[in-house]
């Protein structure tokens, strides 16, 4: 199993504004060359979120009372694996799996669905974070939006330096820049600088 925690950001570093708010998100204009996060998702295996994303999807793109919306709005990403404590609605038809608890006693769980393919863990930020805390966060991918907001859900509410991340690739993405860090383990070697 791949861990890969895909999402947009702001440029300093908020997945979504006060009261969780993605308008910043949204209001990019759409250009040629822009994130495709469709193809991604379509190479996943199962998806990982916690309850704040639950609900907003629920709420914005995919009412539970709407037959299909499900469906429409999340393709790809089935089954998903929801973090709460709570008991959630279900759209019809949805592969939802509801988990509790450290993140660490759910990895086998996981793994036995993902097989050798990439668990997309979707956010929020601090469930990511709580993948890193288990050792089982490989990598970080983030579109970054031409937007800031002043306060909100911080994108990985965690301390990690620079011997844990390695910048991958950068490229332009329409009006966004799309960065993929790897993520180094904890007690890897130490990497000279420009030794690659
Ligand atoms: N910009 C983007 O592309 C993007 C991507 C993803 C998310 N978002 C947005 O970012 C915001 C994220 O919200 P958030 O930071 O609050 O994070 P979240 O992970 O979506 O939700 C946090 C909640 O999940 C439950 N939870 C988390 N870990 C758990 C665990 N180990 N066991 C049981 N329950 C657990 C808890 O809720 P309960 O205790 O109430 O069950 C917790 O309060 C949302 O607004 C979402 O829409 C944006």
């Amino acid at each position: 199993m791949r861990t890969v925690f895909y999402t947009a950001s702001t440029l300093n570093g908020f997945l979504a504004g006060t009261g969780d708010d993605l308008q910043w998100l949204f209001d990019v204009p759409e250009e040629d060359g822009g994130p495709d996060p469709a193809a991604f998702i379509g190479s996943t295996a199962a998806g990982v979120c916690g309850a704040a994303t639950y609900a907003w999807v629920l709420a914005h793109e995919a009412p539970p009372d709407v037959p299909g919306s499900w469906n429409d709005a999340m393709i790809g990403t089935s089954p998903l694996f929801l973090f709460t404590h709570r008991h959630p609605p279900i759209p019809e038809g949805a592969d939802i799996r509801i988990l509790s608890g450290p993140v660490s006693d759910h990895l086998a769980t996981l793994a036995a669905e993902v097989g050798d393919g990439i668990l997309w863990v979707i956010g929020g930020g601090d469930l990511a974070g709580q993948f890193l805390d288990a050792g089982a966060l490989d990598e970080i991918r983030v579109d970054i939006a031409p937007a800031t907001v002043a306060a909100g859900k911080p994108l990985l509410p965690r301390d990690l330096g620079p011997d844990r991340l390695r910048l991958v690739s950068a490229q332009r993405s329409g009006q966004f820049a799309h960065l993929t860090y790897e993520v180094l383990p904890a007690d890897g070697p130490e990497r000279p600088i420009g030794t690659d």
